[in-house]
């Protein structure tokens, strides 16, 4: 799968979300996050990013290895919605993210 890291947190720029084909990009309250069982690992959404924030599951920088779990865990009480866009964005973030402080830009 594909993992969203830190650079998304407070910028949500959302590209992203156009070019994936199977609509598995999901919206918290302060970064999005990529389901990793309905991601096809086709790799659209990558360069797309204006901040870089998304990377193959082995590409994650090793200070960013934590939002593997963020994004898999992100979707423990979602399952499989099957599609993000009907959901909208979702009220709520994984704790690590909910304990960051603001991130600059
Ligand atoms: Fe976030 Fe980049 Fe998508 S900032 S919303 S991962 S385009
Ligand atoms: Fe979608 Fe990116 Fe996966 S475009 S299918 S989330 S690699």
């Amino acid at each position: 799968t594909y993992i969203i890291g830190l650079p998304c947190v407070d910028v949500k720029d959302r590209a992203c979300v156009e070019e994936c084909p199977v609509d598995c990009i999901y919206e918290g309250n302060r970064m999005l996050y990529i389901h990793p069982e309905e991601c096809v690992d086709c790799g659209a959404c990558e360069p797309v990013c204006p901040v870089e924030a998304i990377y193959y599951e082995d590409d994650l920088p090793e200070d960013q290895a934590q939002f593997y779990d963020v994004n898999v865990q992100f979707f423990d009480d979602l399952g499989s919605p099957g599609g993000a866009a009907k959901l909208g964005v979702i009220d709520k973030d994984h704790p690590v993210v909910e304990a960051l402080p603001p991130q600059a830009e």
